[in-house]
């Protein structure tokens, strides 16, 4: 075969010019921008404190365009600070996985990372199972590997005050760094360090001079590549509600219309989505800021000399558009404010007993009260916004600093190109519950499908901009293994694009393994979705047998582990024949509980002493038999 020669790279043609500073490297794997935001937030207050440094933040991704790049190029840092989010069923972010898979898997192991001294944060939920797996990991094998660890290893968790875990690692952070950034006879004492506000600059428009919309989010968007970054717009071809009328809750399922778009997807994939927020709260947030909904503006992240602004740490800029737009789009309104968010609020509030109150919230001394009156009541922006009527923030900061961006979207792709190569089908329950405040909260996304008008019914139907991303849930190479799939509610989503792909190759000839879907849902009669396209799957042969569990029928609960454990025979008998086991939904709860489930079964079928079933249960994962879609 011919292999092509490697092509000849010329590197670093810029000579590193040396100016004998010690440079400190900022890595970052970040998918919502926290991570991003942290790292940027340490090395600005890292370059106020060390003259005698310089200090670099780097996407992981665009550190190295190979694995070779990232060892070579990690051989020479000798000071690096990590911040690592993880996702997911134990998952690096998109712009880390590249990194991750290589340093845990690929790399040869040996100490060569002698030069380097380092420091690890990570960004994850304790209310999962893998909590900061990345971070623990990458942690571990750095000093494994030669690298002289300067601080334990940072562990942040969202579901409580994640800023506050960062500002306590970053305390110690920094004795680290006075010895090894600052000379002997360097006797400065740091003075107390305050973040800068960030502030975009802010161009109003007349409606005659304002610039073309230049975010091109037409079919076919010109980009070669279509991500979170590129979007495309995909018209809703399809909605319908899977709940029947007795339910008081709704699931819908949905379809994009992709054809000539250029999105591509397989089965098992995921697609994010931008949606706007509601037009009601849009209006609200008008009322609020009491500015007008009609200027037209546009963000700047430079001076109008182009000098930066910031010290490069504010978000990238959105296009000019009205203000109305921008809320819409790029500015989530429900979430609750961080610290940093309040901390901006007061800088502009003109009433001092609110900025003192707000300065109060985002202080240590306020963390319970913060933890309190903001997390636990789920108090929004546009909440907050009315308690502080004096706190008025001109627009540059109200987008920089206090309203983050309003983020895409995933949801578990429920269709396969194999039946709908033109189309991606999503199955998504509607978030609506009322707060502790008494507010009703409305998902952003799921309303928004809720509402959404399909093609088949206007011509003038909503779209959004949509993007996919690529998993690693997918079905075994060869479908004569046995596959068990266990997901309920809409956990049910990815299999319903496994049976569609799994009735394409049986109509292709293919000859099939046995198949047994585990789902659940309270009620056949509010709730089992796509009840008569799982009994045609079963009657065609795509499901060799279907199990359902329903939660709420009975005077017990009936829940698909219970179910898992009638069929325990048949589980380990399956996975014992070299089939692949799957579990999609909610990972806090049913993930969980059926990850226990699987250890009872493999303990008690295959006779095992606990050691030995926890490692056949982690062999089973390791070797990609045993594969997680969960949120
Ligand atoms: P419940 O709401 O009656 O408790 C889909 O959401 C189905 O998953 C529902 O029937 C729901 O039941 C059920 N469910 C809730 N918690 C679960 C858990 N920990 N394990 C398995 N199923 C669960």
């Amino acid at each position: 075969a011919f292999v092509p020669p490697k092509p000849l790279i010329v590197k670093d043609l810029e000579p590193e010019f040396d100016d004998g500073k010690k440079k400190v490297t900022i890595f970052f794997g970040t998918q919502t921008g926290t991570a991003e935001g942290f790292a940027k937030a340490l090395a600005d207050e890292a370059k106020a404190r060390y003259e005698k440094a310089t200090f670099k933040v780097v996407d992981l991704d665009d550190y190295a365009a190979d694995d070779d790049e990232y060892e070579e190029k990690l051989k020479k840092e000798s000071f690096a600070l990590f911040f690592l989010a993880t996702y997911g069923d134990g998952e690096p972010t998109d712009n880390a996985a590249r990194f991750y898979k290589w340093f845990t898997e690929g790399k040869e192991r040996g100490e060569w990372l002698q030069n380097l001294q380092f420091g690890v944060f990570g960004l994850g939920n304790r209310q999962y199972e893998h909590f900061n797996k990345v971070a623990k990991e990458v942690d571990e094998i750095l000093a494994e590997q030669g690298g002289k660890r300067l601080v334990p290893v940072g562990l942040g968790d969202d579901d409580q005050c994640i800023e506050d875990d960062f500002t306590a690692w970053r305390e110690l952070v920094w004795p680290e760094l006075d010895q090894l950034l600052r000379d002997e006879d360097d006797t400065t004492v740091s003075t107390p360090y305050t973040a800068a506000i960030l502030e975009y600059r802010v161009v109003i428009h007349e409606s005659v001079d304002a610039p073309v919309l230049s975010k091109s989010l037409s079919s076919a968007n010109g980009h070669a590549i279509i991500d979170a970054q590129h979007p495309c717009r995909a018209n809703v071809a399809v909605r319908r509600e899977l709940h029947t009328p007795e339910s008081d809750r709704s699931c819908i399922h949905l379809e994009f219309d992709i054809a000539g778009t250029g999105i591509t997807y397989e089965t098992g994939d995921h697609v994010g989505v931008f949606c706007e927020n509601l037009p009601e709260v849009v209006e609200e947030a008008i009322v609020l800021l009491g500015l007008s909904p009609d200027t037209y503006f546009s963000v700047h992240t430079d001076k109008e000399d182009g000098t930066p602004l910031g010290g490069g740490s504010l978000p990238p800029p959105f296009p000019s558009c009205t203000l109305r737009t921008a809320l819409a789009r790029y500015a989530d309104l429900l979430s609750s404010p961080k610290k940093s968010a309040l901390l901006a609020l007061a800088a502009h509030a003109s009433n001092p007993n609110e900025a003192e109150r707000l300065r109060f919230l985002a202080s240590p001394a306020g963390k319970d009260e913060y933890t309190q009156w903001m997390v636990s009541a789920q108090r929004s922006l546009l909440e907050v916004l009315a308690e502080f009527p004096s706190a008025r923030p001109p627009l540059g900061v109200f987008f920089a600093a206090v309203a983050p961006r309003l983020q895409p979207r995933f949801y578990s792709i429920s269709s396969s190109p194999r039946m709908a190569p033109t189309r991606i089908h999503v199955t998504c329950a509607l978030v609506y519950e009322v707060t502790p405040t008494g507010r009703i909260h409305k998902g952003v996304c799921s309303t928004w499908m809720k509402e959404a008008l399909p093609l088949e019914q206007s011509d003038h139907c909503s779209w959004a901009p949509i993007f996919t991303r690529q998993s690693n849930f997918k079905l075994p190479g060869d479908a004569k293994l046995p596959i068990i799939m266990i997901g309920p509610g809409t956990g049910l989503a990815p299999f319903r694009g496994f049976l569609q792909e799994r009735l394409a190759l049986k109509e292709a000839g293919e000859e099939l393994g046995p198949a047994v879907l585990f789902f659940g849902c309270r009620n056949r009669k509010m709730d089992y979705i796509y009840e008569d396209e799982l009994n045609n799957f079963v009657q065609a042969g795509a499901i060799s047998e279907l199990v359902v569990a329903f939660s709420r029928e009975g005077p017990t609960k009936q829940y698909v582990q219970h179910k898992m454990l009638e069929k325990a025979a048949d589980i380990w008998n399956m996975i014992s024949q070299g089939g692949y086991l799957y579990v999609c939904g909610d990972a806090k709860g049913m993930a969980r509980d059926v990850h226990r489930t699987l250890h009872t079964i493999v303990q008690e079928q295959g006779s095992l002493d606990s050691s030995k079933t926890e490692s056949m249960v982690k062999n089973l994962q390791m070797n990609g038999r045993y594969l997680r879609d969960v949120w």
